[in-house]
């Protein structure tokens, strides 16, 4: 009879334990889910522009490319459009060598600078 109460206990418990995985599992499909739809879209290239930044800008243009060798970059889309700052990464300017980056990051990169206003 004692046997029979403990394994009873046991299922019970065991039950439990189960439901609440199962609420534990869809909760972190959730947020899961929830962290997907930030990085998407805009937010997407603009974590890649920095990247791609952080590596082949900030040698010159200093950390948070607040300018070194070469001139500051926060507030360069209030200077130029996007076109002339992709012209600039493609082509080069005075100091600057161009085609430090690939034309496809260029323009990545150009429409985040553009923003930085
Ligand atoms: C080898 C060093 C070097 C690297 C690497 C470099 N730059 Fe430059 N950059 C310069 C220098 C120097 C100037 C100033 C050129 C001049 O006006 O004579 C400049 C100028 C610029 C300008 C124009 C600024 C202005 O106010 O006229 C932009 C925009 C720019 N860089 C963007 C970038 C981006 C984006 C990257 C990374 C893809 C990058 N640069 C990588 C050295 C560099």
């Amino acid at each position: 009879m004692k046997k029979l109460w403990a394994t009873t206990g046991l299922n019970i418990l065991l039950a439990g334990l189960l439901v609440f995985l199962l609420f534990y599992y869809e909760g972190t499909e959730h947020t899961a889910k929830a962290g997907g739809e930030t990085t998407e879209g805009e937010t997407v290239s603009a974590q890649k522009a920095e990247e791609i930044a952080s590596t082949a800008c900030m040698t010159c243009h200093g950390e948070n490319l607040k300018g070194g060798a070469g001139p500051n970059l926060n507030k360069i889309g209030s200077k130029y459009a996007q076109n002339d700052i992709e012209n600039i990464i493609n082509n080069g300017k005075g100091a600057m060598p161009g085609g430090v980056i690939t034309p496809e990051e260029a323009k990545i990169v150009a429409e985040w600078l553009a923003q930085k206003k």
